[in-house]
C-alpha cells in the first residue's frame, strides 16, 4: 500500500500507473472502514489492475450541528485494512489539501438533491458533489465505486458525471448487512446497545414493504403504509419513508416497474438511512 497525503504525491503514483497502462478503480471513503467498504474494494479489484482509495472526512458535506467532529475516525486502522484488502494506493488528504484558502468553487446538482436526505441536510449533496468531482479529477480512475446504501448520493454522482461529461464509469455496489439485517455503516458504532437493537426495525420495515408488494399491493400508498406501520410498530419515528424510481428518484406512480423504498430515522443523535429495490414477483 502506498500512502499519499498530497495532490503532487498522488499525481506521481498515478502517472506511474498510467505509464504501466493500468486500469484504475477508485473507492472514495470517509474512513472508519468496515465490511461494507470491503465489498466495494472487492468489486473494484475484480474489474481493475490497480485499486486506489481515499479516506477523507469531508467537512463540506456536514451542516452546522451535524456530526463532523463526532464522525468516527481511525486512520491507522483504515490503512491496515486497506493493506489487508490488497489496495495499492491510499490518498488521505487534510482539509487544507482539499480546500486550500481561497477555495470558492462548488458543484450543485439540482432537482434531485432538495428532498429525501437533502431536506434535512441542506448543502450536503453540494459538499458531496464538490468533493467527489475534486477526487475524480485528482485520481482520474476508469471506474469509481459507491455503495447503494447511500442511493440518493449514487444518483447524484451519476448525474454529476453525466452532466459534466466526466470520463469515468460509476458502479453501484449492493448494501452489506449485519446478520440481523442492519445495513453496515460507519455510524453504527455510535449506537447505544438499545438503539442498535431498535435500528434493526429499519430493515424489518423495508421487508414489510417487500411483503406487501409481493402480497399483491396495487398502489404505492399501500406499500408506503406497510413500511410506515412496521416502523411505528417498532417505535421508530421516521424522518422520511419514500418510494422512488431508482434511475432519477422520481415519484412512483404505479408498481409495475421496479422501484426503491427508502427510509431515514434518528436513533439518539445518530441518523441512519436504508433502502431496498422492490420488484413485483
Ligand atoms: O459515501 C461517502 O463515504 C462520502 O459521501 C463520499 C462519497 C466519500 C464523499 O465524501
Amino acid at each position: 500500500l502506498k500512502h499519499v497525503t498530497t495532490l503532487s504525491a498522488l499525481q506521481t503514483v498515478r502517472s506511474a500507473s498510467q505509464l504501466g497502462n493500468k486500469r484504475v478503480a477508485f473507492v472514495p471513503t470517509m474512513g472508519a472502514l468496515h465490511d461494507g467498504h470491503r465489498a466495494l474494494f472487492e468489486a473494484a479489484r475484480s474489474v481493475a489492475d490497480q485499486v486506489f482509495a481515499s479516506v477523507f472526512v469531508n467537512p463540506l458535506q456536514f451542516g452546522p450541528g451535524e456530526d463532523f467532529e463526532a464522525y468516527p475516525r481511525d486512520l491507522p486502522g483504515d490503512l491496515q485494512r486497506l493493506e489487508d484488502w490488497g489496495v495499492e494506493v491510499a490518498f488521505t488528504p487534510s482539509p487544507e489539501v482539499m480546500y486550500p484558502s481561497g477555495h470558492r468553487t462548488y458543484v450543485e446538482v439540482s432537482g434531485i438533491t432538495e428532498d429525501l436526505c437533502g431536506a434535512s441536510r441542506p448543502g450536503h449533496f453540494r459538499g458531496v458533489a464538490t468533493v467527489v468531482l475534486k477526487l475524480l479529477n485528482a485520481v482520474r480512475p476508469s471506474l469509481a465505486l459507491f455503495g447503494e446504501k447511500d442511493f440518493q448520493q449514487l444518483v447524484v454522482i451519476r448525474s454529476l458525471v453525466r452532466d459534466l461529461s466526466l470520463p469515468v464509469e460509476i458502479v453501484g455496489v449492493e448494501t452489506v448487512r449485519e446478520p440481523d439485517g442492519l445495513a453496515r455503516s460507519s455510524r453504527n458504532v455510535r449506537l447505544s446497545a438499545e438503539d442498535r437493537l431498535r435500528a434493526t426495525g429499519l430493515y424489518r420495515a423495508l421487508q414489510a414493504g417487500k411483503a406487501c408488494l409481493e402480497g399483491g399491493a396495487e398502489k404505492p400508498l399501500e406499500v408506503m403504509q406497510a413500511v410506515s406501520n412496521a416502523l411505528s410498530g417498532d417505535g421508530i419515528e421516521p424522518e422520511y419513508v419514500a418510494l422512488r424510481r431508482f434511475l432519477d428518484l422520481g415519484r412512483v406512480r404505479d408498481l409495475k416497474t421496479p422501484f426503491l423504498v427508502l427510509v431515514a430515522a434518528k436513533f439518539g443523535s445518530t441518523r441512519l438511512i436504508d433502502n431496498l429495490i422492490l420488484r413485483r414477483p
